[in-house]
């Protein structure tokens, strides 16, 4: 058993950690405060192969791991939690699918472009009345005698939808047959029948944009389908298995974030005569949050190194998204305890973590659909 990281996977970690640390944290605030969505940023990111981690060269990416893609998240995600969710869409939700899914010309069409942060990504499967109960979906291609679909619906809370130049669509080709009636598309938002709807004011990841979006007849080209007719369902449980991954990933690095304010601050900050990290209840707190954290990003590697050996991973991307992201909200909770009034106030980080940290719990498959996939995996019961 090895522990250690190779020097590829430890270089990737320093270009995250040194874009994090000058130009992501400095605006972490700004971009929270605004809801701008941070441009220049996902560029720079881009440019260093973070928006295509494990995409392989000949298609503009970093060719790493998902070790590597892991690492990399974490830092991204401790300067600011929106950011990374802009890189985990890009590179779990849309790069991979096509890359496992995709032909030789769409992986050239579709993936360089998102890989090298020139464009950006999203993936639409939600729909309003149908977010856990993904094959409740109703938006229809309807396949036209020239072999083209015509695509009409909605789908809701799209992440980078505001901004996606391409998109990983979902949408039922033959209805009755539920999972097996979904199919995949390649969608170009340049397009017309392409429309945006309103964008979410959320609580959370403000500069990560998301919206709804709508198709009103548009035309997708036989070329435009990721994967076989019917397929659509798989790619998008093969593609949201990886995406637990980014996700938890993310999740481990707001917490790691809280944790590190928290233990800076119960040694500067002095109550009774003493600093409070010297108080017994204070001192349970933090060992309580080390041992979260350590915990979720062990099963997060592992995860990842099963991932990376080609090996199923479907069950451990759920008990590491599940245990990060609730390890995550208690962290910040906790860290927000400690600091009290400050971590109360919008003068320090900690209450952005703490709303942040919320949403890990739910996209990608909320706490219950993973308590779901795990038990049914290990029981084999439904
Ligand atoms: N990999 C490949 N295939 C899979 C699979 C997986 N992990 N899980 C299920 N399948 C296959 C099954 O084998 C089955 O195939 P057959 O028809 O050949 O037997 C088919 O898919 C249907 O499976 P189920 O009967 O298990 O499907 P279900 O309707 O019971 O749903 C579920 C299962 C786990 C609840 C699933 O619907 C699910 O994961 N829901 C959550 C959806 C989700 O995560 N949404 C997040 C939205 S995207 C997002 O958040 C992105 C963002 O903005 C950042």
């Amino acid at each position: 058993m090895e522990f250690g990281f190779s020097e590829e996977q430890r270089m990737l970690q320093d270009v995250a950690r040194r874009i994090a640390r000058e130009k992501i944290a400095p605006s972490a605030e700004y971009h929270d405060r605004t809801g701008e969505f941070p441009l220049e940023n996902i560029r720079a990111l881009g440019e260093n192969g973070l928006m295509g981690i494990e995409v392989p060269a000949e298609y503009g990416g970093a060719a790493m791991d998902t070790v590597a893609y892991v690492l990399a998240m974490i830092e991204i995600a401790a300067a600011d939690a929106a950011h990374s969710t802009i890189l985990s869409v890009n590179n779990s939700l849309f790069c991979n699918g096509i890359l496992s899914f995709g032909t030789e010309a769409q992986k050239q069409k579709y993936v360089r472009d998102i890989a090298e942060g020139r464009e950006i990504g999203a993936f639409a499967l939600t729909e309003s009345q149908s977010g856990s109960d993904a094959t409740a979906m109703r938006c229809r291609a309807i396949r036209q005698d020239d072999g083209s679909f015509l695509v009409n619906g909605k789908k809701s809370w799209i992440t980078s939808g505001p901004v996606a130049r391409y998109i990983v669509l979902f949408a039922v080709t033959d209805p009755g047959q539920g999972a097996r009636g979904i199919t995949a598309f390649l969608i170009d938002t340049a397009r017309e029948g392409f429309h945006r709807g309103k964008t979410e004011p959320k609580m959370g990841i403000r500069a990560s944009a998301t919206c709804e979006i709508e198709f009103t007849d548009y035309r997708v080209r036989p070329d435009e389908v990721l994967g076989a007719e019917g397929q659509g369902f798989k790619i998008a449980m093969g593609v949201l298995d990886a995406g637990r991954i980014g996700i938890a990933s993310q999740a481990i690095g707001i917490a790691r974030a809280a944790y590190e304010a928290t233990i800076a601050y119960v040694k500067e900050r002095k109550a009774f005569g003493q600093p409070i990290g010297a108080f017994q209840m204070t001192q349970a707190k933090i060992a309580d949050m080390k041992c979260k954290l350590d915990a979720a990003l062990l099963l997060t590697l592992r995860a990842a190194w099963l991932k990376s050996q080609g090996q199923r991973f479907s069950t451990e991307a759920s008990v590491a998204k599940l245990t990060a992201s609730e390890a995550a909200m208690w962290i910040t909770h906790q860290a927000l305890q400690i600091h009290g009034g400050m971590g109360y106030s919008k003068e320090l980080p900690v209450e952005r973590y703490f709303r942040d940290a919320k949403i890990t719990e739910i996209y990608e498959g909320t706490s219950e659909i993973q308590r779901l996939v795990i038990a049914r995996n290990e029981t084999g019961l439904r």
